[in-house]
């Protein structure tokens, strides 16, 4: 197992709501340290956009095998660690390569024009219950639940499943805290174990009922040979679920923090020409998905960011940082969903690990916002709102626990 860095112990902030859009620093270390070496912790960090892209996809330099690192997933026990045999993100190519194959499987294009019609579904039952002229909590009615249950739905099992899942993903994927970490651990233990008893015997039952699910298509995946164990499913799921769930949900609230108070005349933009939703979708994951990172291990020894880096260093890439540079972007530090290469953020990475469920993910929030915008003519915040008191820690950093709107019909 490996050792897991504390990156509270990089950058202190005074506030959630400083960590929940961390631009100062950001501006400060794009400016005067994009390439920082911090002793507490023994990591650089990089910042600036060839820099970040550079770590993540150079994989002869910068390897995701390292024995530190700043993400913990999943528990400790025999049910909530990854077998190798479908752990991608922890390897290399060429390893890297046969493992993501078999994984592809369950998301490939055709697979994703099957979905569509599920998720629209799904979005439209959620947008369906939110009654006009209210306040509604849209981290609750819509950010919080379209990811599990586009998911449960994914998976192919029950519906009325969908909020155990949701309390399987809290729990599992809480990010790491030095304070209560056994605590923790014994939690995340504990949903591991709960979380594959209630899976395996899905997954038994679909080996010989596959049906159109992502369960059935990782069963019927064959990379050279080779095929996917049961105990493998079962686990890949619980991986699925932490890349996907927690993730999706952060960025579809931010959203709507964003149209309500980023750019108050957006809505109504978007309202009288829904084809900019996508293009909207990008600049929201450029300029609020905060805080994208990841890190690497220097694998040899080299000098690719401008100082000598040892094999062995632990590198942390800041791509939300590097989505904010100037080199890049132009008035990097506005929201404007009409630049012309907002596609090109980094927040689903770069290189062999490029995130395997963008599509799908695009798909989600490009669908709820579509589906939201139909509905509604206006919203509006709430003067009350409190950022600060609304805000949790999480995965990414902060992520909203509500979020209430005024809707209009
Ligand atoms: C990898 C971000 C949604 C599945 C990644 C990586 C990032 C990322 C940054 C690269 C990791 C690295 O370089 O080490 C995001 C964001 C999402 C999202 C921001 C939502 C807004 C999803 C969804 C799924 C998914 C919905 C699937 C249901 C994966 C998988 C990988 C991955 C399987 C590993 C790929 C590999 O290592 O080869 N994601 N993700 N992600 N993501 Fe996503």
């Amino acid at each position: 197992n490996k050792e897991v860095i504390s990156l509270k112990e990089v950058k202190s902030f005074q506030t959630r709501s400083e960590e929940f859009f961390p631009i100062n620093w950001y501006k400060e270390m794009l400016h005067h340290n994009p390439v920082y070496f911090n002793e507490e912790t023994n990591t650089w960090h990089v910042f600036k956009y060839e820099d970040v892209k550079e770590v993540l996809s150079n994989y002869e330099f910068f390897s995701s095998e390292g024995s530190r690192t700043t993400i913990p997933v999943g528990a400790k026990n025999k049910e909530g660690s990854i077998p190798d045999a479908v752990n991608v993100t922890m390897v290399d190519p060429p390893n890297h390569r046969k493992r993501r194959s078999l994984l592809s499987a369950a998301f490939t294009p055709r697979s994703l024009k099957n979905w569509e019609p599920r998720i629209e579904r799904i979005a439209a039952e959620l947008v369906e219950d939110i009654e006009g002229n209210s306040t509604v909590d849209i981290v609750q009615a819509l950010a919080a639940p379209l990811p599990s249950m586009v998911i449960t739905e994914l998976f192919g099992v029950p519906i009325e499943d969908q909020s155990k899942f949701k309390h399987w993903v809290d729990i599992l994927f809480q990010p790491f805290d030095k304070e209560n970490q056994e605590e923790m651990e014994l939690k995340k233990q504990a949903a591991a174990k709960e979380y594959y008893e209630y899976l395996y015997p899905i997954v038994v039952e679909k080996r010989s009922n596959p049906s159109e699910d992502i369960i059935s298509d990782l069963i019927n995946a064959e990379v050279e040979g080779q095929k996917f164990t049961d105990d493998e499913i079962v686990r890949t799921t619980m991986a699925i679920l932490g890349a996907g769930v927690e993730t999706t949900s952060h960025a579809l609230a931010n959203t709507f923090y964003s149209l309500l108070y980023d750019d108050p005349s957006l809505y109504e933009e978007l309202r009288n020409d829904v084809e900019l939703v996508p293009k909207t979708v990008e600049e929201m994951l450029r300029y609020r998905f905060q805080s994208s990172k990841r890190d690497r291990t220097v694998k040899k020894d080299n000098s690719l960011l401008g100082h000598e880096l040892k094999e062995g260093d632990v590198v942390v890439a800041w791509m939300s940082a590097a989505n904010m540079d100037g080199d890049m972007f132009d008035d990097p530090f506005s929201l404007n969903i009409h630049r012309s290469n907002n596609k090109k953020h980094l927040t689903f990475g770069k290189g062999p690990h490029f995130c395997l469920g963008a599509p799908l993910a695009r798909l989600e929030l490009t669908t709820a916002l579509r589906t939201f915008l139909q509905k509604f003519s206006r919203i509006e915040p709430v003067e009350s709102f409190d950022l600060e008191k609304s805000l949790t820690t999480s995965a990414p950093g902060q992520s909203l626990t509500q979020l209430p709107i005024k809707v209009y019909k």
